[in-house]
């Protein structure tokens, strides 16, 4: 299987599926904006419930809000984001396609290029004689080209306004209230999921890169002076993480250094506690949701590389078929945006933290559900000879968690099959239930969305009252007493049991 051609099969699944489809797609859709489906749905919002227990309600210092979408130009003025947030882009003089400089330069030559200055990225343009991805016309020189949407407020417009490029300056701009909430103590989170917005201006690669999205993000608070007394330090000392560091990067790496939260910091590798928390947390809430941990890592970046607003990006990188990917970013952001909109709006931003005044600095993980998404379809996608495709999904990801087919629809097993499925649905499982077709193509249309878990019910269910089990890892069935089937389909789900725990295979 070529490369290219992973990513164009996970594709034809979401598509038919009903995991994720283009936007407007009967009308030729728009570029970089894509729907959910009732799959890809579920599966977001597992992620999301998964990131919210371990970041939002574990911590007694962290709460959610959800602020607007669309804010006036004041914000951004005042965030950097008017001046900074930007991409350079190459126009074909023949045909006038636009293109992302960096990425139209590291197509054709594999050099990294984010976040060179435009001539740098017109030097290697002119030197390797790239041309235009479309016509093999000559390009332009690069010009910058600010990614946030623009829009008028009211009917005779005048207030300009942008959709947020990122969930982050609504906890920015609301910090007094948040903290006066808070009781202005610190260190305290504030949480947000929701939909940014970037005029990405080449989207690309299905929903990695995309004009849409949703981030979960948390803001969090801290004194400086502190930044190494966390609350939940000793939990997470001993957690192993991956790291890239600069250095490991200017000598040319090829596998990422393991290493103890412990020793991270030790060796500055990390730069505090706060930090540290949120990468330990997020290579355990990544293992949750199936992707390895051999597959990903954090890397520092090169400062030329990181956001405007941050003094450090930990950025967390997925290794996937296209390539490297960012689907969690996490930046130290300082006092910059406080301290920026304090100075613009004349609010005072000041708590009181140990009998000094102080403007709180942030540490800021946001992590993209959708690249999360796509990286669980990648790692658990299996092409493994079975006649069909599936998705080694954990339960904890899966969409759907267990499917109930009655072998026959006649003589009252769809009745007691479908009873069964309610049974199921009323204790908590994502339960899914189908009676067409033969009983194998139902099993392989399981495997294909990734259902953990088949039962079927046959005539031995009416008169014995036990139903079978299918594994889908192993295509393994098992045979137990219904009164036992949410136990087992429980213990099975949560890892508290091996399939084989419960009875013997049957031939
Ligand atoms: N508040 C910080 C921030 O927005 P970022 O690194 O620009 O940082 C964070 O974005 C995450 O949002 C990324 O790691 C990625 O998962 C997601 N993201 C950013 N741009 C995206 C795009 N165009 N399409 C899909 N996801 C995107």
């Amino acid at each position: 299987m070529t490369e290219e051609r992973l990513m164009d099969k996970i594709i034809d699944v979401c598509l038919r599926r009903g995991f994720i489809s283009p936007a407007a797609e009967i009308y030729g859709g728009v570029g970089g904006f894509y729907e959910y489906g009732p799959l890809g749905t579920l599966m977001m919002q597992k992620i999301i419930d998964l990131w919210r227990q371990i970041f939002v309600l574990d911590d007694d210092r962290v709460y959610e809000i959800a602020g607007s979408v669309l804010l006036p130009e004041s914000v951004f003025q005042a965030s950097g984001h008017l001046d900074s947030f930007e991409d350079p882009q190459v126009q074909c003089k023949s045909c006038k396609s636009m293109f992302r400089a960096d990425e139209i330069i590291s197509d054709a030559v594999n050099i990294k290029a984010e976040g060179l200055p435009l001539e740098e990225l017109d030097k290697i343009v002119e030197d390797n004689n790239i041309k235009c991805q479309k016509c093999q016309g000559d390009l332009d020189k690069a010009k910058q080209f600010n990614l946030m949407f623009k829009a008028e407020v009211g009917s005779t417009g005048g207030i300009n306004a942008y959709l947020r490029p990122e969930t982050a300056q609504n906890i920015f701009i609301n910090f007094k209230r948040l903290a006066g909430f808070m009781r202005n103590k610190l260190p305290f989170g504030i949480a947000q999921v929701g939909s940014a917005f970037r005029n990405e201006i080449s989207p690309r690669n299905f929903i990695l890169r995309v004009r849409e999205f949703q981030q979960m993000e948390i803001e969090m608070f801290y004194d400086p002076d502190k930044e190494n007394e966390h609350e939940h330090y000793e939990e997470i000392r001993e957690i192993e993480v991956n790291l890239v560091t600069r250095e490991m990067q200017e000598k040319g790496w090829t596998k990422p250094l393991k290493i103890t939260i412990e020793e991270g910091l030790e060796k500055k590798h990390i730069p505090n506690q706060y930090m540290a928390f949120f990468m330990a947390m997020e290579t355990e809430m990544l293992k949750v949701l199936g992707i390895p941990e051999d597959v990903f890592w954090f890397r520092h970046m090169q400062d030329h590389e990181a956001p405007h607003y941050s003094a450090g990006n930990y950025d967390l990188e997925v290794d996937l078929s296209i390539g490297h990917m960012e689907i969690i970013g996490n930046a130290l952001r300082t006092d910059y945006d406080l301290q920026k909109h304090a100075k613009a709006s004349g609010t005072s931003y000041e708590i009181v933290a140990d009998n000094k005044k102080i403007v709180p600095h942030v540490a800021e993980p946001s992590l993209g559900v959708g690249r999360i998404l796509y990286a669980i379809l990648e790692k658990c996608y299996q092409d493994d000879g079975r006649g069909w495709t599936w998705f080694k999904f954990p339960s904890t990801i899966a969409p759907l968690e267990v499917a109930v087919f009655p072998l026959m629809k006649k003589d009252g097993l769809a009745e007691y099959a479908y009873d069964l499925h309610h049974d199921l649905k009323d204790a908590g499982y994502l339960s899914f239930y189908d009676v067409s077709g033969k009983i194998g193509k139902r099993y392989a249309r399981a495997d294909e969305i990734g259902i953990p878990y088949c039962v079927t019910i046959d005539y031995d269910s009416l008169k014995e009252g036990s139903v079978t089990i299918r594994d889908r890892d192993t295509m393994k069935q098992i045979r137990v007493p219904v009164e036992d089937l949410e136990v087992v389909i429980g213990e099975l789900s949560e890892g508290e049991a091996k399939f084989e725990e419960f009875g013997d295979f049957l031939p």
